[in-house]
């Protein structure tokens, strides 16, 4: 089958359907999504999205902006990142006239919750920064964002899978999908492409991410060619729900809760003396595996608590009611009367596709767009967060960078011609597939798939180690010949799930293997990459951005340096 629009958008987040939404009013738009819009990543963002709209108190957006550089640990483009501060202000407010239901102030303005490493005076104390609607503002976004878009006229393709680029002299002409429901491939032929199909933590055993987080944008574009970003720095959210990794908002302890270990200390206390328990999520990671390694775990096991039962009943219901239900749900656990088991959480790309400040994707990672192609989201590098990206601040990056991919693409279409498909240019992708429904060798995608994702969490996670990582390098090729071995028992064309999972799997192993490559060269610890074997921050010969390439030899490491504008590197303290 084939389609031709102005633009196509792969994925239906908050980025994906803020770029649709900018775009609809000057063109026509398709959006692809693998799942129902509603069912997208977005959703599960809980606590919400940073701006400075000073509600509650005094702040302003170059505060934002300071707390996000030094959140970052100094890898964030400052340009990028003054951006988005300065332009997150207004997204909000374009939500709110959309109708998102923010939680309100008495007087009724949109209430403001603290935050991990959002501070007032750059670090002197927490900020009431962060605009929530419970503990429910991306999936409030969302469904905000979607309602727009079908007002709009916007075009959905429901459960297509995108498994291509079409590439052409140098050019983007479209993409690729796999309709679900039928098992028929299907040429989305257009001017422009957006990747906004979110991050890739299920390459992890404990994540909070959904299934659907396969990294598939980063995966097609880097064997289009296209280096990939960072691709080290993996944020771990400090509360999952222990062994289930399901997320406990940050919100919670911006609303005052607090982390236990098993001798029932406020370790955070000795770590972060100011902010305690709302420094940035790396160092909380890193402190709550330290007090695990050091035996004060809960009962010498590898979990830590966290406390709401001194905020009551009321607090608990109103701004925190659907974490309470996942406790209740999951655990069988009362927040309001009990503490809440949790460990750190796989949650978050700070790495992926590199892109401009107009999210048009840089064919060599610094300076050579690729005409007709565009990135936004955590599928995307801009560089907004550096080496860690603080709280709220993925909802800001996606409304952000969403409306000025958006707007972009709007300002290309217009000028640009339809290029030509190439001839046959589906062929590789229907090849690819008839490959996979095929083969015959044995072994199965969830074997290979969980032997990845339990090895990823023990050698690739919070704490590394050059040994250890090579060790990891060496499974991942391991993983790779053995997937080269697949069988798909499920021959059928419809809802081919085995199939699909198997090209998502393959996305996982290459995005993996980019992971552990770029963190092995990495020899110095910064933001999210805590190398044990050299636990300083090495500015010296470290303060740069790693673009990792796919090349017919392996992966090949560039460098590029870091946008510092008005912030120095300095210590981080808190
Ligand atoms: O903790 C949270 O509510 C997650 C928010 C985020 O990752 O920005």
């Amino acid at each position: 089958m084939y389609h031709k629009y102005n633009a196509i958008i792969v994925g239906a987040g908050g980025a994906g359907l803020r770029a649709a939404l900018e775009l609809s009013s000057v063109s026509d738009v398709a959006v692809i999504t693998k799942l129902y819009p509603t069912r997208s990543h977005t959703g599960t963002a809980q606590g919400g999205i940073g701006a400075a709209l000073a509600n509650r108190e005094e702040d302003h957006w170059e505060w934002h902006a300071f707390d996000t550089v030094k959140g970052s640990d100094y890898l964030g483009d400052q340009d990028a990142i003054d951006m988005m501060c300065r332009e997150a202000i207004a997204v909000v407010y374009d939500l709110e006239h959309m109708g998102l239901p923010f939680s309100r102030t008495p007087e009724g303005k949109i209430d403001q919750r603290r935050f991990g490493g959002h501070t007032k005076y750059e670090g002197k104390e927490p900020v009431l920064r962060s605009c929530y609607a419970a503990d429910r503002t991306g999936h409030m976004i969302l469904q905000t964002l979607y309602q727009q878009c079908v007002k709009n006229n916007v075009v959905f393709f429901n459960e297509y899978h995108v498994l291509d680029l079409i590439m052409h002299d140098g050019a983007c002409r479209g993409v690729i999908a796999l309709d679900i429901a039928t098992g028929e491939v299907h040429t989305f032929h257009a001017k422009a492409v957006l990747f906004a199909t979110g991050g890739f933590g299920k390459m992890y055993k404990v994540t909070s991410n959904a299934h659907s987080q396969t990294g598939d944008a980063p995966g097609i574009a880097f064997r289009n060619g296209i280096p990939l970003e960072d691709m080290e720095f993996f944020q771990f959210h400090p509360t999952g729900i222990y062994k289930l990794g399901i997320l406990i908002t940050e919100g919670a302890r911006g609303e005052g809760g607090v982390l236990l270990n098993g001798l029932g200390e406020r370790f955070m206390e000795r770590y972060a003396p100011t902010i305690k328990d709302l420094a940035p999520r790396d160092m909380i990671s890193q402190a709550m595996y330290k007090e695990i390694r050091e035996g004060r775990g809960v009962d010498g096991k590898d979990y830590l608590l966290l406390d709401l039962t001194h905020l009551g009943v009321d607090v608990i219901k109103s701004k925190l009611p659907d974490v309470t239900g996942f406790v209740r749900t999951y655990l069988g656990i009362d927040p309001v009367r009990e503490p809440i088991p949790v460990q750190p959480t796989a949650h978050y790309a700070m790495g992926g596709i590199p892109t401009d400040l107009d999210a048009r994707v840089l064919a060599d990672g610094v300076e050579a767009p690729v005409p007709g192609l565009y990135a936004a989201g955590e599928c995307a590098c801009v560089s907004v967060h550096g080496a860690n990206r603080l709280g709220t601040n993925s909802l800001v990056d996606i409304q952000v960078f969403g409306k000025r991919a958006g707007a972009n693409i709007a300002a290309f279409v217009r000028e640009s011609p339809l290029l030509p498909l190439p001839p046959s240019h589906d062929a590789a992708v229907v090849e690819h597939l008839s490959r996979l429904r095929s083969s015959n060798g044995g072994e199965l995608v969830a074997d290979i798939r969980a032997e990845l994702q339990r090895e990823m969490m023990d050698k690739a996670s919070v704490f590394r180690d050059g040994a250890i990582l090579s060790e990891m390098l060496n499974k991942v090729a391991e993983l790779k010949d053995r997937y080269g071995k697949i069988t798909i028992r499920d021959k059928s064309a419809k809802y081919n799930t085995e199939l699909t999972e198997a090209v998502e799997l393959g996305y996982l192993l290459d995005l993996s293997e980019a992971l552990v490559v770029s963190a092995i060269a990495r020899t110095e610890s910064r933001g999210a990459h805590f190398r044990e074997d050299y636990p300083e921050r090495d500015d010296a010969n470290w303060l740069k951005h790693t673009l990792a390439f796919s090349k017919e030899k392996g992966i090949e490491l560039r460098y590029k340096p870091v946008v510092i504008t008005r912030f120095q590197p300095k210590e981080r303290k808190y």
